[in-house]
């Protein structure tokens, strides 16, 4: 088992409104978002899983990890944000005793690619088990040709045998100094490392060190789905070359592709596809893409006499430095927004907001930029209070992180 921390943040294509639309797409019946029963296998500290289940309180959502330390995360920060429409199990993929048939949607995401083939294939027969007759689940993956590259400098870091990620970063930076982004290869491996070089250690942990992480080809991936009797729906997320601007190609693929199978293939060797978010359903029905449109209809931002966050967002606000918005994206925060929606439990009006700002200012627990770049002095925040507050309210309602009159 592979056990080091892993910064999970919340991942818009696996919202669950989101697999229903694009399952409704493509004509079939998926469960209703709104009163669904999820399954996420791998959930880390169940970030992903805990932003759906707070503003989707009449679903279930059950979350499973191999790793026993994060899930007692995931259990206390659950109790703290009040959700009592989510659990946390310790699970093997191998071995979870999953209850047959009862989920209408199954989550893996970042799974795939970092377990061993048979832990693979067995993440295909725990979702087969889990989802219902209409049931829908995702699987997300590294994909070839685009990860190939970074599969093998992976393969390559783990033959060092170091669990020191500060190697990773001089073996990396040198592989970047000495690219040359003039040629054809060197400007694969200067782009390549050079995203690497711009993420945390975590993420090059995960990324570099972990013993099976792995780039799958859509037709491996699909057979193994098929075996499971789970059809490929659609995938999610967009990467490598727009498919637009390959018409040629794209209307000979689908003139002399025998099937779907063989055209996702050809499709990604042209598009040069990088990471797959692809669709399953154990559903029967036939599939045709009806048309309609995937995306979601925007909400609207008020800032309310009283305003309020979720308890979720509080939560994160202290623990993660970041808050989860309703798309299932999230906002770093500046210590303004991070201190308002700590404060934002729906009993302090806009004044008394307005307030703590200028004692924390006065007490030197907050500091306010100014025009001239040094911190604004007690004084100077009093009298920016009103603007500051309001705007920071603004940023947050558009974010939708502040809840409307409607969310009570
Ligand atoms: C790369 S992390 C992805 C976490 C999260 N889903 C995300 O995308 O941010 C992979 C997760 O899968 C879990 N995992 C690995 N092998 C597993 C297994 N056999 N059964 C259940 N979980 C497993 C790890 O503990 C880890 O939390």
């Amino acid at each position: 088992m592979f056990t080091r921390t892993y910064d999970d943040r919340p991942i818009p294509q696996t919202h669950v409104r989101a697999l229903q639309r694009v399952s409704q797409s493509w004509g079939l019946s998926p469960a209703d978002h709104e009163t669904a029963s999820v399954l996420e296998v791998g959930c880390a500290h169940g970030v992903n899983l805990m932003a759906m289940a707070a503003r989707l309180p009449r679903a279930t959502f059950l979350g499973i990890d191999i790793d026993p330390n994060v899930i007692e995360i995931a259990r206390s920060r659950a109790a703290e944000a009040e959700l009592a429409n989510v659990r946390f199990e310790v699970g093997d993929v191998q071995t979870f005793d999953v209850p047959s048939g009862t989920f209408d949607y199954a989550i893996a995401h970042g799974v795939l690619s970092w377990v061993s083939e048979p832990v693979g294939v067995a993440l295909f027969g725990l979702f087969r088990r889990a989802l219902s007759s209409e049931g829908i689940g995702y699987i997300s993956y590294d994909a070839m040709p685009g990860a190939a590259l970074r599969e093998t400098i992976g393969l390559g870091l783990r033959g060092l045998e170091t669990d020191d990620v500060e190697q990773v970063r001089a073996v990396l930076a040198a592989l970047h100094a000495d690219a040359k982004p003039n040629t054809l290869q060197g400007a694969w491996v200067h782009s390549e490392v050079s995203a690497a070089l711009g993420q945390p250690a975590s993420f090059l942990e995960q990324q570099f060190l972990s013993p099976h992480q792995r780039a799958l080809a859509v037709t491996e991936v699909w057979d193994q789905a098929l075996a499971q009797r789970l059809r490929f729906v659609d995938d999610v997320a967009e990467t490598g070359v727009p498919a637009a601007a390959l018409a040629r190609t794209v209307e000979v693929i689908s003139r002399v592709a025998p099937n779907r199978r063989a055209a996702e293939q050809l499709l990604d060797a042209a598009i040069y596809r990088q990471f797959r978010a692809s669709v399953f359903t154990r559903s029967a029905r036939p599939m045709a893409h009806t048309g309609m449109d995937t995306q979601p209809d925007p909400g609207g931002a008020q800032v309310s006499a009283r305003p309020r966050v979720l308890p979720l967002s509080r939560v994160e606000a202290r623990s993660l430095g970041f808050v989860s918005t309703p798309d299932l994206g999230h906002r770093t925060l500046h210590p303004l927004h991070a201190m308002l929606v700590e404060a934002l439990d729906g009993t302090q009006s806009v004044a008394e907001l307005e307030a703590l700002v200028v004692e924390r200012v006065a007490q030197g627990h907050l500091s306010l930029p100014t025009e001239s770049g040094e911190p604004a002095t007690a004084q100077e925040a009093q009298l920016g209070a009103s603007a500051v507050v309001a705007s920071a309210l603004n940023d947050l309602a558009e974010a939708g992180i502040l809840l409307q009159a409607a969310d009570s």
